[in-house]
């Protein structure tokens, strides 16, 4: 066949081809097939000797402006696919209008929520946060904090004793002592943790529980510095109308020493609810309009003694209060039970 009708038909053939492309590894293959080493241009190009020497300058100056337009033309193809055409054809074929698997973010457990809660309050006020061991030791437990060995509390039936000197620690009041055997005063500090009684489970008991303490020592620290700090944290944490009472009570680490109340967040604190028409008791108080979140009270000067403190110097208040009491008031829980059952219906509410 003449040369120059060859190069015509790898025109149009070209062209066509060129136009046909869809995709970026479309323009790729073409460039192999018309300009590659066994492309026609090659071909056409290495047989330009056979020809008669006078066409041989104009026949290769054909074919090397074929070899161009081609290039230009897929050139201009590609930009028009658009830069990441080439991309998308290689890679593998994922449908992207496909929707996404659910992604399950965690989120924190109910009860630790509320322990961060507790916790950012006191921080505003200045207390920082401390931690201790929850296995103890008598001492740190018991003695140093004033009870005596008689007290049913220092009963093998009414703790967990890990050997006969150390034990599941029944409050977070050690770390007062580990705290003061450490450091001089001023003290301010708060302890979340969990405590162990032999309790039998019911719908307000368990033998693990969680408490957050708090700690403050120094020179005039006063019992209404006590009741301004735990009614200040009462509307933090359930809401600013909350009020708080302060009931007598007794602990041997405390002198005087209060039970703390916040009123009921259910009914107001009046005790009855309004019900289709009728009044009738509140369930959540049991109809007294107050619920008690935690023990309180001035540190006893036989403590302060205990850590080598002035006990003629330095006055403190201390309190301990149940994180899953709080929990259950602030989301109207109504069995401790649910918050180590790991139901996921349960604990994704938070
Ligand atoms: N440790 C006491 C308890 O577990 C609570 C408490 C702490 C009371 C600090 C007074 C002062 O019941």
């Amino acid at each position: 066949m003449d040369i120059k009708k060859e190069i015509d038909q790898i025109k149009s053939s070209a062209e066509a081809d060129i136009n046909a492309a869809k995709t970026g590894a479309d323009i790729d293959n073409l460039r192999v097939k018309y300009l590659g080493k066994k492309g026609p241009i090659k071909d056409v190009l290495s047989r330009l000797g056979t020809l008669p020497p006078e066409q041989r300058g104009e026949t290769g100056k054909l074919a090397n402006e074929l070899k161009n337009s081609i290039e230009a033309l897929l050139q201009e193809k590609a930009g028009f696919l658009g830069p990441a055409a080439a991309a998308v054809s290689a890679a593998p074929k994922v449908d992207i209008s496909l929707p996404g698997k659910p992604y399950r973010t965690g989120f924190r457990h109910p009860i630790y929520r509320t322990m961060d809660e507790i916790c950012a309050v006191f921080s505003k006020l200045g207390f920082s946060i401390v931690y201790g061991p929850e296995i103890e030791t008598e001492f740190n437990n018991f003695e140093a904090l004033n009870i005596p060995l008689q007290h049913p509390s220092r009963d093998a039936f009414d703790t967990f004793y890990v050997d006969n000197k150390n034990l599941l620690r029944s409050h977070t009041s050690p770390v007062q002592i580990r705290t003061m055997l450490k450091t001089k005063p001023p003290v301010r500090v708060i302890v979340p943790g969990k405590v162990y009684r032999p309790d039998t489970p019911d719908a307000r008991h368990f033998y693990m529980f969680h408490q957050v303490e708090g700690l403050m020592v120094g020179e005039d620290v006063t019992f209404s510095d006590l009741k301004s700090v735990l009614s200040m944290f009462a509307q933090k944490m359930f809401g600013s109308s909350t009020k708080t009472r302060f009931r007598p009570s007794f602990f041997p680490f405390t002198e005087p020493s209060a039970e703390v109340d916040v009123s009921c967040i259910i009914c107001n604190g009046k005790g009855i609810l309004q019900q289709a028409e009728k009044e009738k008791a509140c369930s959540t108080c049991g109809g007294s309009g107050w619920l008690e979140i935690l023990g309180s009270g001035m540190v006893n000067p036989k403590v302060l003694q205990n850590v080598g403190y002035d006990s003629e110097k330095y006055t403190g208040f201390a309190f301990g209060m149940g994180v899953e009491r709080v929990a259950m008031v602030k989301y109207q829980i109504d069995d401790i039970r649910l918050f180590t059952e790991n139901n996921y219906r349960f604990l994704s509410q938070f």
